[in-house]
């Protein structure tokens, strides 16, 4: 028996992938055409879509975590983590391109910029890192604005992360309660072991965010130097402020205040 999809034709890979409408997404403004725009379209594009699948799976996380069902959520943040580590490297294909080649078709992007991505922005916004004056620039794109708003205004993966140790009677809502909680987690890996796994996770994620941002920005000065961003901000010397966001401060802090005393002690 044959499986139809759009018609009559049966099932294929290209018709279930819709690869032909994938493949004519790319479309270069450089005339006569520059030949890095159509790497410089891919890579963004594909980022955009690793973004999306990103999204999938912290929402998920986030009803996990709401549900305690925390060996679901911690797959779910293995998922995320996986995917950001090709995130890492993969900015590095762009250093084959050649300055040259890119100040090629440069100009044809002003004002185009990574800083209006949307599903960048909703990654920050939904792993914790909430800033109204992000949000607050998409005012004039309606589509990207509405869905940002929705994340701004809903629990975040910290948010959620925070209000399970509540729950389960190791937190209080306060910064200095969630660095206490996390030090006696640490302390004690086996005792809160899915927990401790969780942190171990949420972490990472935070750290492979700022791999990525480091890693964006050496590509960066790398193809400009110093140059202003066609996003109108002065470029690396903006991106280097970037790299002090954190979305789960409180789990970098409680390393420096974990001694040797609390895994001996008898709680
Ligand atoms: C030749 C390649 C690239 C160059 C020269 C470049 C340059 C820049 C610059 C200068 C900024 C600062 C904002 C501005 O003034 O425009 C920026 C921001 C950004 N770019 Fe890129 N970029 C490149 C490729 C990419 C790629 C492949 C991605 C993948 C999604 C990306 C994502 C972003 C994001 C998310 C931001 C905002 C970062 C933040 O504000 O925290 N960029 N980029």
């Amino acid at each position: 028996m044959s499986t139809s999809y759009g018609g009559d034709a049966p099932l294929s890979y290209n018709k279930y992938l819709k690869v032909p409408e994938l493949i004519r997404l790319q479309q270069t403004l450089s005339e006569p055409e520059s030949h890095d725009e159509l790497l410089f379209i891919i890579i963004h594009q594909t980022y955009e879509l690793w973004f999306k699948q990103i999204l999938h799976e912290l929402d998920a996380c986030i009803g996990w975590m709401g549900e305690g069902r925390l060996f679901r959520a911690n797959h779910s943040l293995r998922s995320v983590n996986s995917i950001e580590r090709i995130l890492v490297t993969q900015i590095h294909i762009l250093e084959s391109m050649a300055p040259i080649g890119f100040l090629e078709f440069r100009d044809k992007l002003n004002p185009a910029s990574g800083f209006q991505s949307m599903q960048f922005r909703e990654l920050e916004f939904s792993s914790g890192a909430k800033d109204e004056k992000i949000l607050e620039s998409f005012r004039e794109d309606e589509f990207a604005y509405g869905c940002l708003k929705a994340r701004f205004d809903a629990p975040s993966l910290a948010d959620a992360f925070w209000s399970l140790l509540e729950r389960n009677g190791l937190s209080g809502a306060s910064y200095e309660e969630r660095v206490n909680s996390t030090v006696k987690m640490l302390a004690k890996p086996e005792r809160y072991a899915e927990l401790y796994n969780m942190q171990d996770l949420l972490i990472e994620h935070d750290e492979l965010v700022i791999a990525w941002r480091y890693n964006h920005i050496q590509m960066v000065e790398r193809m400009l130097g110093m140059k202003r961003g066609t996003g109108g901000s002065d470029g690396v010397g903006y991106l280097t402020t970037t790299l002090k966001k954190k979305f789960f401060p409180e789990l970098w802090e409680a390393r420096t205040h974990l001694k040797m005393e609390d895994v001996l002690a008898s709680d």
